[in-house]
């Protein structure tokens, strides 16, 4: 039989969840949402709207949680006894603990911690899972690998690495889009109109992303690769390491990293 997942708070995040895994098909999938209207385009898709986050929570194999960090403790509450020793619960709020999330639902069934990145609104996420709860069975933690790979790249880490992965990947977006950002200014610079440079500047981070993805050879060589000796992009390059962009990245990641542990509870 299909398992069924569920969603509560069907916005941003919790909407691009559902959308991912209904174009997909193979579920059951049903949500509710405060603003029933938000659910329109999902029900479009074929998620159902149910009339409460309980009514969710008694049909759902895995229930997604998808309101804003704040509101999780009071939701789950809400629920509680709605929630059987088989129900998957899956938060993707950003530094709600695990442990805070178990007490709130009095331990009645496995806990799951998912820190998604921005990408995954357009089915591009990348996803931390931590699977470390001991209700969790072998069969449940590869159903939720299951998920989650069909919604992008996946990987399983120990909830302490969980600020690591914010600061890189959570963060991750606004890097890329800064240095976007600087790459169309400088084609705006050139006489490029603004919406065409943005549109090779998209072509370019997302080409030069394959690459990367699919060759073996390093970074550094890649780079080397299109600085022919004499040429302009040696000269483009030898700017950007004389201003250190390497060790601002590293700068920069660090700085969340901090920033992100200081916010976990
Ligand atoms: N967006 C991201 O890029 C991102 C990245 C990482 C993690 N997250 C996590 O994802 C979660 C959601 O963030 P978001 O950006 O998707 O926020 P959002 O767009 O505001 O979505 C939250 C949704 O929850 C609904 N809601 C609130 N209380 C509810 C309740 N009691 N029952 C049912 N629905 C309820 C809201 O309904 P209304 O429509 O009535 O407001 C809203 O549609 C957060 O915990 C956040 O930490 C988001």
């Amino acid at each position: 039989m299909a398992l069924h997942i569920g969603c509560i708070g069907c916005g941003s995040m919790g909407g691009a969840l559902m959308g991912g895994l209904a174009r997909q098909g193979g579920y059951h999938l049903s949500g509710y949402n405060r603003t029933p209207e938000r659910m329109r385009p999902l029900e479009e898709l074929g998620v159902r709207r149910l009339h409460s986050p309980s009514a969710v929570a008694e049909v759902a194999d895995v229930l997604l949680i998808g309101v804003k960090p704040r509101q999780v403790l009071p939701l789950l509450r809400e629920v509680r006894s709605a929630l059987r020793r088989e129900t998957l619960l899956v938060s993707v709020a950003a530094g709600v603990s695990r442990r805070r999330i178990v007490q709130a639902v009095d331990a009645r069934c496995p806990v799951v911690r998912c820190m998604p990145n921005t990408p995954a609104l357009v089915g591009m996420g990348v996803f931390a899972l931590c699977l470390e709860d001991d209700l969790l069975s072998e069969e449940d933690r590869e159903v939720l690998r299951q998920i989650f790979a069909r919604l992008g790249t996946c990987v399983e880490l120990a909830e302490n690495e969980f600020p690591a992965f914010s600061a890189l990947m959570g963060a991750g977006p606004a890097y890329a889009f800064s240095m976007m950002q600087g790459l169309v200014q400088a084609g705006v610079t050139l006489g490029f109109a603004h919406r065409e440079a943005r549109r090779m500047v998209a072509a370019l981070f997302s080409g030069s992303a394959m690459m990367a993805e699919q060759s073996d050879e390093a970074l550094q060589q890649l780079r080397d690769n299109v600085c022919s000796p004499g040429g302009l992009t040696i000269a483009g390059v030898n700017v950007l390491d004389r201003a250190g962009l390497t060790g601002i990245l590293v700068d920069a990641v660090a700085a969340a990293h901090a920033r992100a542990r200081e916010m976990e509870d």
